[in-house]
């Protein structure tokens, strides 16, 4: 099946913002960051948006693989969006992309700290940013896999989510051309002012806030949303916590076991 995707479209309204920049789509690829960040380091560093329409290889966020269906008769939706940034501060960048991310799709979508987008419970779509470079300008590559229909998951903890149950037969196409230039304006956004002005608008969307949460690192507590430069904030008993490493994953608490 051949996809039509809105290149055109996406590259007319992009160019004005980032002259230099073009959109690519590849019928396969093992990963489009992956791909993005072996052209950065082959010197490569012009703004460019990335579509595959499979991925052999997908990653995921703390060296997770990210398993995928082709992009064609709903499936998932996979790019990756490669931009020199300058930022004054890198912190919260995630949360930023996360939040273009749901902004352009649904409002019944939320946040699971830091970028992870989630829907009644399950996760909808992943988002994984690197960057490669020296310096103050690095390159950033970042990735979004968003599920479109529902699949077979079964090595998930948790089910996922797909954009069809909101938007009955919404496309990979339709989605693609929605989201990119809400995330180019996000990002520019994001250089030029941080994430302090986002985080009223992150608190909003914000899964976790209010919630027992248990971390990767061994802290549990209660949620209270995030700092100004994006820090996760978790009340425990030793007090307000924040926690800010990438390494650390965040999950609800399971509820309490009832004894009969
Ligand atoms: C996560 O949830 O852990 C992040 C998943 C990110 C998946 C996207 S799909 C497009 C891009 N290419 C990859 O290999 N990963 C990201």
């Amino acid at each position: 099946m051949t996809i039509q995707w809105p290149a055109e479209a996406i590259w007319e309204a992009v160019s004005p913002l980032w002259p230099s920049f073009s959109v690519e789509v590849l019928p396969e690829i093992d990963s489009t960051n992956t791909e993005l960040m072996r052209r950065a380091r082959a010197g490569q560093l012009d703004p460019i948006l990335l579509v595959a329409e499979r991925q052999t290889a997908g990653r995921g966020r703390l060296g997770r693989d990210w398993k995928s269906d082709t992009a064609g008769e709903g499936g998932t939706l996979t790019f990756s969006l490669g931009v020199p940034l300058a930022p004054a501060d890198w912190s919260g960048l995630s949360l930023a992309v996360g939040l273009a991310v749901v902004n352009a799709l649904h409002p019944a979508l939320r946040l699971k700290w830091p970028n992870d987008v989630w829907l009644d419970g399950r996760k909808l779509a992943g988002i994984l940013i690197e960057t490669a470079g020296v310096g103050d300008t690095r390159y950033a590559v970042i990735g979004v896999g968003i599920n479109l229909s529902p699949r077979e998951a079964t090595d998930l903890r948790t089910p996922p989510a797909a954009l069809q149950e909101l938007l009955p037969g919404v496309q990979a196409p339709d989605v693609l051309g929605q989201v990119v230039p809400v995330l180019v304006r996000m990002v520019q956004r994001f250089a030029a002012q941080g994430f302090a002005p986002l985080r009223e608008d992150f608190l909003a969307r914000d899964l976790l806030n209010g919630q027992a949460v248990v971390c990767s690192d061994g802290v549990t507590g209660t949620a209270r949303g995030v700092d100004a430069s994006g820090a996760l904030l978790v009340h425990t008993d030793q007090g307000l916590i924040k926690i800010n490493s990438a390494e650390v994953s965040v999950r609800p608490a399971p509820p309490p076991a009832t004894v009969s």
